[in-house]
């Protein structure tokens, strides 16, 4: 079997095909660079960049996989959570392949990519612990099966990539944040500045990392003569050590949480064996290695997406699409985008002959 995803909810084109054996047989993904100025993603340029891009991105991905479009199976979409204007365009295209051919169509949630990945990529079984950390998310959820989600906590303000993006801003180091972060954190001394853990005493698995921004702010409006962060006069080795000191933190916050998660988890899934991390925050090493860390520790397998598929990608909805379409999950197409869309609101529904409305 053969499903086609497609990835538009953001700031990457994507497609990819994928099959039922865990091939990748075509991927194509286009990175928007017209919102580095901007130092964050304006959607309606991100819209107009998709409905420029998706037939050549569809085009490629056919033409890298050798095949025609009526090779395969299903069409799946990422059809929200995400900036509408662009999932709009990649649902369009879904819908009216699927139409066109005369085959299903699947509303994938851009989530739920996320968290399936690395099951694509990894001997990763049901139930597991996961991580989803990105630019628009950051949850612990217990992933019991296709679209069967409990969450364990969620941040109660800034997204852990949203974090990364904002110290980036804060010291010039241009959009998107977490890979330029990452560079110089390897540079700088993590203890030299002491930051906050936001919510570390709070008893659940909730996370923050408003209040850790906060302070980065506080420390580089030390470093200027009329308290104004644009005028911070900061050396590189500043600039490395608050990076370093940054990463340390939010790894840390991260961690504690999930060493919660990780309790409750061993509880409720007495089977489980897997701790997962994914979303663009995923990509990181140093938090990669904290996590394995704590998988050790805790006799837990660690598994991560490549890094390429841990930021958006057309293969996570392929397979996500995938999983769905080997269980009869289809969509009606009429099924309507959602630019808010919560995981665990996502409960399966008895799959029947004229697909699943989820
Ligand atoms: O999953 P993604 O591509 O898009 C969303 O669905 O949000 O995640 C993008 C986020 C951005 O905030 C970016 O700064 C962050 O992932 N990111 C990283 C790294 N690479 C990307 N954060 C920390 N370290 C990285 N190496
Ligand atoms: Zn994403």
């Amino acid at each position: 079997m053969k499903v086609l995803g497609i990835e538009s909810s953001c700031d990457e084109t994507a497609a990819a095909i994928v099959t039922d054996q865990k091939e990748i047989l075509g991927e194509c993904v286009l990175t928007q660079l017209e919102h580095k100025i901007y130092g964050g993603v304006v959607p309606e340029i991100a819209a107009r960049s998709h409905l420029e891009h998706i037939d050549e991105i569809l085009e490629e991905t056919f033409k890298k996989a050798n095949l025609k479009p009526s090779d395969v199976d299903a069409i799946a979409a990422s059809a929200g959570p995400g900036l509408i204007g662009g999932v709009v365009i990649g649902v369009m295209a879904a819908k009216s392949l699927a139409l066109a051919l005369n085959k299903p169509f699947i509303a994938v949630n851009h989530l739920e990519g996320h968290a399936l990945a690395a099951r694509l990529t990894s001997d990763v079984a049901y139930p597991y612990l996961l991580l989803l950390v990105s630019g628009g998310h950051c949850q612990i959820l217990i992933v019991r099966g296709v679209g069967d989600f409990e969450r364990l906590g969620t941040t109660i303000d800034d997204a852990a990539g949203e974090a990364f993006d904002k110290v980036a801003k804060m010291l010039n180091l241009g959009y998107p944040g977490g890979p330029i972060i990452e560079k110089m954190a390897a540079l700088g001394d993590e203890n030299r500045f002491v930051l906050p853990r936001p919510l570390a005493n709070s008893g659940d698995c909730n996370l923050s990392f408003s209040g850790l921004k906060t302070a980065v702010r506080k420390i580089i409006e030390a470093y200027s003569p009329d308290n104004k962060i644009e005028h911070a006069i900061l050396r590189k080795r500043d600039v490395a050590d608050i990076c370093a000191s940054f990463q340390l933190a939010a790894t840390e916050s991260l961690t504690h949480k999930l060493q919660k998660a990780i309790n409750i988890f061993k509880q409720k899934c007495p089977q489980g064996k897997d701790l997962v991390v994914s979303g663009g925050v995923a990509a990181n090493t140093y938090l990669r290695q904290h996590l394995q860390d704590l998988a050790d520790k805790e006799g837990l397998v660690f598994s991560a997406p490549p890094i390429r598929f841990c930021t958006d990608n057309g293969v996570m909805i392929a397979w996500a699409g995938m999983e769905r379409a080997l269980k009869g999950l289809y969509n009606d197409l009429d099924f309507k985008p959602r630019p808010r869309w919560p995981l665990d609101a996502n409960a399966p529904k008895a799959a029947g002959a004229g697909g699943v409305k989820a």
